[in-house]
């Protein structure tokens, strides 16, 4: 198993996996191949990609923006889960975002999705039930 910094000419692979795995919400333009080029370029040590015998089988997105990590997209292929490589991906992003002097890393994860939630809670990430997530799409907002 290695695990190694995710570059774009990976984004076929990953991209597959991620359409494949429930619990992945896509966005078009930002899980475009040129979003995802724009995300690695202004990120480009802390996205992290897995492979098994060449093939990529679990991948994890951050980002920051120089006060907080935000990750998207931890997944893991089926047939490789429960051996400890999803957390070994998130030590990755942790590592390169201390690193980079980064103190604190954010993530959504659905309410209902339950393995989710119970993976991240083992790795000790907390969440706050008296938080409201709010968004504006830019392109919905006439200025
Ligand atoms: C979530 C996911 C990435 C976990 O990957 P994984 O490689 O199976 O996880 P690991 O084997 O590294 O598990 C790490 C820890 O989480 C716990 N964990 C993992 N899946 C769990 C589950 N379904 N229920 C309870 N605990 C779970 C493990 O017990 C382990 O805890 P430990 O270190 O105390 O033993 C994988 O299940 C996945 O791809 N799921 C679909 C996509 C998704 O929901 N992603 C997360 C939402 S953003």
């Amino acid at each position: 198993m290695i695990i190694e910094k995710m570059k774009i000419d990976d984004y076929d692979e990953i991209h597959q996996i991620w359409s494949i795995t429930n619990g992945t919400t896509l966005r078009a333009i930002d899980d475009s191949k040129e979003g995802i080029e724009r995300f690695l370029k202004r990120n480009p040590n802390n996205n992290f990609i897995c492979r098994i015998d060449g093939n990529i089988i679990g991948g994890i997105l951050c980002g920051h923006d120089g006060r907080k990590g935000f990750i998207y997209h931890t997944v893991v292929n089926e047939n490789y889960r429960d051996r400890g490589i999803g957390k070994k991906l998130v030590e990755n992003v942790i590592k390169s975002l201390k690193e980079e002097n980064i103190t604190k890393i954010g993530l959504l994860v659905n309410s209902d999705n339950i393995s989710g939630n119970n993976f991240w809670e083992s790795l000790g990430f907390r969440y706050f039930k008296n938080l409201k997530y709010r968004i504006l799409p830019l392109d919905e907002f006439n200025t």
